[in-house]
C-alpha cells in the first residue's frame, strides 16, 4: 500500500485533540474496579466489564457514534464517512485488565480512539471512509484463557463456540459471561463478525521501557513477538499428608514443580531475550494437609524470531512429559501466535504524522501482544506506543503522562483521518 503525504485536516485534527478530556476520560475508567495502589481489576464480561461499556457507550452517544456489537462482544463505535459504504479505517484496543492491573494498558487504546473521532468532529474534518472505535472482548485472557479473544475471533481465526467452555478460577463459564454482557446492552445493534476493514491502527501505552530511556512521547511499532499458550494438566491421587509414605504418593504438585524447573532449562536465555512465565496455577484440593491431586498450570512462552519460538513451543510437551513419574500429564495448546511484522506503509505513517506534529519518534517492537495482531491478518495495520514510568505494566502502579498520553492521541487522530482520507 502506497501512502499519500498527510492532508491539512488530518493535522488539524490531531490539533483538536483534548489533553484534559482524554485523561479525564481514562480517570473516570479507572474507577471503575479501582483497586489499591491505583491499580483497577476489570476482568473481561465481568460487571465491571459491563459498566465500563455503559460509560463509553454513553460517551458514543453524546458524540452521535452509532455503536453495535458482535457474538464475542465486541464493541463498535462509528463515525460515518462521506462514502458509507467504504470499508472502515479501524482503531481501539479493549477495557478490560489484568486482576492487578493498571490504568492504561487497554483502556488507553478505546479513549483515545474516542478522542481522535470527537477531535475530528471539533476540526470538521470530515473523512471519507468511515471510522471505527472498537473495544475488543477479553484482550488480556486474565480471566478466560487465552488472550486477545475478541480479535481472534473477529479476524476468523477461531469460533466463539471454541471459547463458551472456558471457564474462570470460580467455574464460571465463558458462555454464561458473555450471554450477561450482551444481555446488558439490549438496545446495541448486533453486527456479524469480521470485515472488510480498510485498515487498523491501535494506541497503546509501551509497557517497556525503550521511549522513557530515549526521552521520546510516541513511537511507531514495527510488529508483536510470536507467543505460544499451553495449559498443562498434572493428575495423580489425593491422599493424607501424614499417612501416606512418599514413596507411594502419585503427588502431583511434586511433578509440577518437576515440569516447571525442565521449561525454565528449556527456555534459558543467556541473551535474555526469551520470555517464559507460568502464572497460573489451580491446585486440588488445595489443602495443607492433603497430598495434591490435581494441578492446572500456564505456560506463556514468546519470542521474536519465528524458528526459535516454533522449536521452543514445540518442546513444552516433550519436556514435561519427560517429568512425568506416578502421574499423568495432559499438555493443551491454548494459542499459537508467529511473529506480527506491521505493514510498512502505516508504520511510515505513524512515524510521518508524528514527525508532522513536531514530535521526535523511533521505531521499537513489541514485547506484549495485542489486538493488532490479529488485524494485521486482515488489513493494513499499525500501532502508536506512548511511554509508561518505568516500564511498569501488569502493575497497579502503571502510569503514563497526560502530555505524552495526549502526544499519543494526536499521532492517531492524524494517522486515522490520512488513513480514512486515502
Ligand atoms: C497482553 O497483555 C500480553 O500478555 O501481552
Ligand atoms: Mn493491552
Ligand atoms: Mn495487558
Amino acid at each position: 500500500m502506497t501512502m499519500p503525504a498527510l492532508r491539512e485536516d488530518a493535522l488539524a485534527a490531531a490539533a483538536a485533540v483534548d489533553e484534559r478530556r482524554l485523561w479525564d476520560r481514562l480517570a473516570a475508567m479507572a474507577q471503575i474496579g479501582a483497586i489499591p495502589g491505583q491499580g483497577v481489576n476489570r476482568p473481561a464480561l465481568s460487571p465491571e466489564d459491563i459498566e465500563a461499556r455503559a460509560l463509553l457507550l454513553s460517551w458514543a452517544d453524546s458524540l452521535g457514534l452509532s455503536a453495535s456489537v458482535d457474538a464475542i462482544g465486541n464493541l463498535f463505535l462509528r463515525r460515518e464517512g462521506l462514502d458509507p459504504s467504504a470499508p472502515p479505517v479501524m482503531t481501539g484496543s479493549h477495557m478490560d485488565t489484568q486482576p492487578k492491573g493498571g490504568r492504561f494498558d487497554g483502556i488507553y487504546g478505546v479513549v483515545a480512539g474516542l478522542e481522535a473521532l470527537q477531535a475530528m468532529d471539533a476540526a470538521g474534518v470530515r473523512t471519507r471512509a468511515p471510522v471505527e472505535v472498537v473495544a475488543w472482548t477479553n484482550e488480556e485472557g486474565g480471566r478466560f484463557p487465552p488472550c486477545t479473544m475478541g480479535s481472534m475471533v473477529f479476524a476468523g481465526a477461531c469460533r466463539v463456540e471454541d471459547f463458551v467452555d472456558v471457564r474462570d478460577n470460580a467455574g464460571i463459564r465463558l458462555g454464561d459471561a458473555l450471554a450477561a454482557t450482551l444481555a446488558a446492552t439490549p438496545d446495541t445493534a448486533r453486527r456479524p463478525a469480521g470485515g472488510p476493514v480498510a485498515a487498523y491502527v491501535e494506541a497503546h501505552i509501551e509497557q517497556g521501557p525503550l521511549l522513557e530511556a530515549a526521552g521520546l512521547q510516541v513511537g511507531a511499532v514495527t510488529g508483536v513477538q510470536g507467543m505460544r499458550w499451553f495449559n498443562v494438566e498434572v493428575s495423580g491421587e489425593s491422599a493424607h499428608a501424614g499417612t501416606a509414605p512418599v514413596s507411594l504418593r502419585r503427588d502431583a504438585l511434586r511433578e509440577a514443580v518437576a515440569m516447571i524447573a525442565a521449561l525454565r532449562e528449556l527456555t534459558d536465555d543467556p541473551s535474555d531475550i526469551t520470555r517464559f512465565t507460568v502464572g497460573r496455577m489451580l491446585v486440588t484440593p488445595n489443602s495443607p494437609n492433603s497430598v495434591p491431586s490435581h494441578v492446572l498450570f500456564s505456560v506463556d512462552i514468546r519470542h521474536p524470531d519465528r524458528a526459535t519460538i516454533a522449536r521452543l513451543g514445540d518442546a513444552v510437551e516433550p519436556t514435561c512429559r519427560a517429568q512425568a513419574r506416578a502421574c499423568t500429564v495432559t499438555v493443551t495448546p491454548t494459542l499459537h501466535d508467529d511473529p506480527t511484522t506491521f505493514d510498512p506503509s502505516v508504520v511510515d505513517l505513524v512515524e510521518s504524522a508524528a514527525g508532522a506534529l513536531g514530535l521526535p519518534t523511533m521505531r521499537l517492537p513489541s514485547g506484549a501482544s495485542h489486538d493488532a495482531m490479529y488485524l494485521a491478518r486482515m488489513c493494513p495495520t499499525g500501532m502508536v506506543f506512548v511511554p509508561c514510568e518505568r516500564g511498569i505494566s501488569h502493575n497497579e502502579a502503571e502510569n503514563a503522562k497526560p502530555s505524552d498520553l495526549a502526544a499519543g492521541a494526536r499521532v492517531l487522530a492524524a494517522t486515522l483521518a490520512g488513513l480514512a482520507n486515502r
